[in-house]
């Protein structure tokens, strides 16, 4: 890995895990992208310049240090983009002058190459080494932006961002203030992304770019389940692991827009960052803006090796490294077993019926605080219901510990219901806007966390809780979004800062109390996967992934979840059939060997099983004990799109290619169906592989070639769990 600059062509080679990114300091200063790909030798790059076989009618600032008479901003590619100055394209930046104009023409000023990576204060970002900055300013206004590159040798990743810094004598008002161009050649890709609702979180589309300016966005102040923080450039005709593929994916758990413009000019350009709609951002003499980091992933080997190269980044430099590689609790769950109607005696039967089955952490979820019987009142008083919980919350957890199993607990800390003692002590501090009475989403309103008195509140209820009793794992949800995003404490000029000092906010909070309570482990949640993004992964080493748990639904789920997120950032349940959310029946192997594709756990009341499920529980909870480390730490080679087919296959592969788990599903049995032959993924052809459950041993070039027939149930909804053992 090395960051090279070379003086003679001033050209900037950073070279990656598998890839080499390069661009250079033109005549005029301006950052011009070269070539973003797989690895090659540093040599001059400059025959693929358009400038000079450009049209003549293109616009050029007025000087002439470019001997070019063609020469113009809009024909260049770009690493950052200035909307005036001849530049039609998507702005990268835009920003309002003390005279009301808003133009910026931000050129090379000098550059450092620093051999650690520095953080960005309040923000959640990758880890990692030598980092290249580079800095720009515009000669007339002072207005300055910093660009950041980190590349990795572990992972073929780059991590961007923007620091822009106010350098003139009065306020300037920032409207956009994204974290990154990228310009890449040609026209004719595809785009992917994670769209999605409750219940229906990150299904993948795929579809060609056309002309014009795709986007991909939130305005929810929060990532949101409607749209993930990720957008996919394909070659056309790039498969799972064939053709190339570039991801971008942003560190942000606010709204946000990620956009492709294919521009005449023959570049597809790609920009985003923070969401520009609805924001505005003042700038005091000498202030900064940090944009958020986007984490830019390439892949000569299709979509798998995207995936693959996101999961090694985020596992290897995103996740709390204490967190990441260690096994995972294994978790029984309240919520679909009682929903809010428990006492201290339900629990313990619950907890009692999975003791001694593998299962190791009883999770007590909503409904243990405040006046909390439904979901009307008690968000906000994170003190325990005596009514509920007799004797308090020591003697449950004490049982449970007793029990040799850990304790986790429910909080949503964002939220308030009106009926409530702190929305009655302190109704200000929900957000609503001045007159109008807010918007009810579940019977709550979101805590202004714009407000550090409104944080210090938060931060003190409920470490108070973390400091009184011996808690192991807290589910951390958050269950509606921002409606009215206006606060008291902004004036009335900068209320379009609201949505992402509403982010700062919520990272605030997550450093004083995950980051402040290092034996507790953390999972996120928001209303099932509605915000499952690389910023909230930074805190929370899992996220729940969804609120439904059918068997067949998590297929598509988990796939397309999977195409950026590591299996061990995906928390999986099994629970009761009919399904709670779609009143489908699958069958009980079929749901554990679906959610043994992720952090594993149920969901149920375990007091009602039957011996057989029982049973089930305990092979299906040594079986994944005995897997963790695959899931952990192993490649993934999705075989099976459920999108696409009758089928949905994944295959964890360990490192070092000596161990692999397959994990195939048939969603219907056709009646005198066609067998489905399977192609292995990722085995080393040279070696034998045992497969347990089939007697078998065959060479992976076999396997892989050729491939195997799984022998489904004869019945609908039939999953296999194959082990393979090289010899
Ligand atoms: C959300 C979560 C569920 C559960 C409920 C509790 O919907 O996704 O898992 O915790 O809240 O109210």
């Amino acid at each position: 890995m090395s960051i090279v600059f070379e003086e003679s062509t001033r050209t900037f080679y950073l070279e990656g895990s598998g890839m080499t990114y390069a661009f250079f300091v033109n005549k005029a200063g301006f950052l011009e992208h070269l070539y973003w790909g797989a690895p090659i030798p540093r040599e001059p790059l400059f025959h693929i310049r358009v400038a000079g076989s450009g049209y003549a009618t293109a616009s050029r600032p007025g000087r002439d240090v470019i001997d070019d008479p063609y020469w113009s901003y809009q024909l260049c590619p770009p690493e950052l983009c200035f909307f005036g100055l001849g530049d039609y394209r998507e702005p990268t930046v835009q920003v309002v002058n003390p005279a009301g104009d808003r133009l910026c023409e931000l050129l090379y000023t000098g550059h450092e190459i620093l051999p650690a990576k520095p953080p960005i204060p309040g923000m959640p970002s990758l880890s990692g080494g030598e980092t290249l900055v580079v800095h720009t300013a515009d000669a007339v206004t002072g207005f300055a932006a910093d660009l950041y590159y980190t590349v990795y040798e572990d992972c073929p990743a780059l991590a961007r961002r923007i620091l822009y810094r106010n350098g003139g004598g009065e306020a300037i008002s920032l409207r956009r203030a994204f974290s990154f161009a990228l310009p890449l050649p040609g026209r004719e890709y595809d785009t992917l992304c994670l769209p999605g609702a409750w219940g229906r979180e990150r299904r993948a589309v795929r579809r060609p770019l056309g002309p014009g300016v795709l986007a991909v966005d939130s305005k929810r102040t929060s990532s949101s389940s409607s749209m993930n923080p990720f957008l996919g450039i394909l070659s056309r005709g790039a498969g799972e692991e064939t053709g190339e593929a570039w991801g971008f994916s942003l560190v942000y758990s606010s709204s946000f827009v990620l956009k492709a413009e294919s521009t005449f000019d023959g570049i597809t350009l790609i920009t985003g960052g923070v969401q520009d709609f609805d924001f505005s951002w003042r700038l005091a003499p000498g202030e900064e803006f940090a944009a958020p980091e986007a984490v830019l992933v390439y892949s000569g080997e299709g979509l798998g090796g995207m995936s693959r190269g996101y999961h090694d980044a985020f596992r290897q430099h995103l996740i709390d490294p204490r967190r990441a590689w260690e096994p995972r609790p294994l978790v029984i769950n309240n919520w679909e077993a009682t929903y809010f109607n428990f006492d201290s005696d339900r629990l313990l039967a619950i907890a009692d019926a999975a003791a001694g089955t593998g299962i190791d952490t009883f999770v007590l979820d909503d409904g243990w605080f405040g006046k909390r019987n439904d979901d009307t009142s008690g968000l906000g008083d994170w003190v325990v219901n005596g009514e509920k919980l007799k004797g308090g919350l020591g003697p449950l957890i004490d049982q449970i510990h007793q029990k040799g199993m850990k304790f986790g607990l429910w909080f949503e800390p964002e939220m308030v219901n009106e009926d409530s003692d702190l929305y009655r002590a302190h109704p200000d501090y929900a957000i609503a806007a001045p007159d109008r009475s807010p918007c009810y989403s579940r019977h709550q309103f979101i805590l202004d966390l714009t407000r550090k008195e409104v944080r210090d509140c938060i931060v003190e209820a409920v470490n108070r809780i973390l400091a009184a009793y011996p808690i192991d794992y807290v589910k951390w949800d958050y269950n509606r979004t921002v409606t009215e995003s206006w606060s008291p404490a902004l004036p009335t000029d900068r209320q379009g800062e609201f949505a992402h000092r509403y982010a700062l906010g919520l990272y605030d909070l997550c450093q004083r109390i995950v980051k402040a309570n290092p034996t507790v482990f953390f999972e996120g949640c928001a209303g099932g996967g509605a915000r499952f993004d690389p910023a909230m992964l930074y805190y929370f080493p899992q996220i729940w992934t969804s609120d439904d748990t059918d068997g067949e639904e998590r297929t598509h789920i988990q796939y397309g979840t999977s195409l950026v997120y590591p299996l061990s950032s995906m928390s999986c349940h099994v629970s009761v059939c009919p399904n709670h959310q779609t009143g489908r029946i699958t069958p009980f192997a079929t749901r554990g060997a679906v959610a043994a594709l992720g952090a594993f756990g149920y969901e149920l009341d375990s007091t009602r099983l039957t011996e057989e499920e029982r049973k089930q529980i305990r092979e299906q909870t040594a079986l994944y004990r005995r897997d963790q480390q695959l899931i952990l730490a192993g490649d993934l080679y999705r075989i099976d799109d459920p999108g696409r087919g009758n089928f949905f296959s994944e295959a964890v592969v360990a490192k070092d290619k000596s161990r692999a788990l397959l994990v195939t599903y048939r969603r219907l049995n056709p009646c005198n169906g066609n067998p489905h032959r399977l192609r292995m993924r990722g085995l080393d052809p040279a070696r034998r592989y045992r497969i347990e459950e089939m007697n078998l041993t065959l060479s992976g070039a076999v396997l892989m070639g050729v491939g195997l027939v799984p022998r489904y149930e004869r019945t609908d909804f039939s999953a296999l769990r194959l082990h393979f053992e090289a010899e």
